[in-house]
């Protein structure tokens, strides 16, 4: 069955907007949960923009669900996924300028030393999820890594400006699932999704979990996370279930 990892990184971005104490991101997971989240999600950036060190480390105890460390493949987020153990860590390109993770990751760029990355980390018990593009090159290069995961970007399906480019990007993202899990991977996605648009992802055969946050923390705002959450896990399974 499908699963919903809720993304609660711009709950810490407001509290970071006056560096303050609120609102608190570990309340956010506690309350997505309760809505129906599969899984907690959070990026520790290399700026901590949002996330902080203290956040991660309180996630680690109280998430009841899975939590999912979203990271970049560097020296110093591998130490720190090594000593926090999360569920699984979601590896993904980072670049202080971005507004947020813009593309899939590049494996071919520095294949021997995220080969390594996967070693040191599943060696020690966490599963690794490859953040990439839905590229046959990039789902070859994911599996020879030994990782278990991968998470397709989304993010070309979620700004097509027309239904014929959005139809072509759903098939891209559609095929490149069943390449992967041919090559022996499993398959999480997410980017960009919305409400309005997460069910035909929803339905591809094979996907095990959307990754989504800006959507959902956007209407938590207003109507609360609880029923943020257990809308979004609607719009999953109903076509215009919200
Ligand atoms: N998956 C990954 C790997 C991401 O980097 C992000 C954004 O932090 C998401 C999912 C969630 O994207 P969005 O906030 O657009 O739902």
């Amino acid at each position: 069955m499908l699963t919903l990892g809720v993304n609660i990184d711009h709950v810490a971005t407001i509290r970071q907007a006056r560096r303050t104490v609120e609102p608190e991101p570990i309340a956010a997971a506690v309350l997505a949960e309760l809505g129906g989240a599969d899984g907690i999600t959070a990026h520790l950036r290399e700026d901590r923009r949002h996330i902080q060190d203290r956040d991660v480390r309180l996630l680690r105890e109280t998430v009841q669900t899975h939590f999912n460390l979203e990271m970049a493949a560097t020296d110093e987020m591998v130490a720190i996924a090594l000593d926090l153990k999360p569920d699984y860590a979601t590896l993904v390109p980072e670049r202080r300028e971005e507004v947020t993770t813009e593309g899939g990751l590049n494996l071919l760029g520095d294949f021997e030393r995220y080969c390594r990355v996967v070693e040191q980390l599943q060696g020690a018990g966490i599963p690794v999820s490859w953040f990439i593009d839905a590229q046959a090159p990039q789902l070859e290069a994911a599996a020879k890594t030994g990782a278990q995961f991968i998470e397709l970007h989304t993010g070309s399906y979620a700004n097509a400006k027309t239904e014929t480019q959005q139809q072509r990007e759903l098939e891209v993202l559609t095929k490149g699932t069943q390449v992967a899990i041919a090559l022996g991977l499993r398959v999480n996605a997410g980017h960009g999704l919305t409400y309005q648009n997460v069910y035909p992802v929803a339905q591809i055969p094979g996907m095990e979990e959307l990754n989504i946050g800006h959507s959902i923390v956007s209407r938590a705002v207003l109507v609360g996370m609880e029923r943020a959450v257990r809308e979004m896990k609607q719009a999953m399974f109903q076509e215009s279930g919200v």
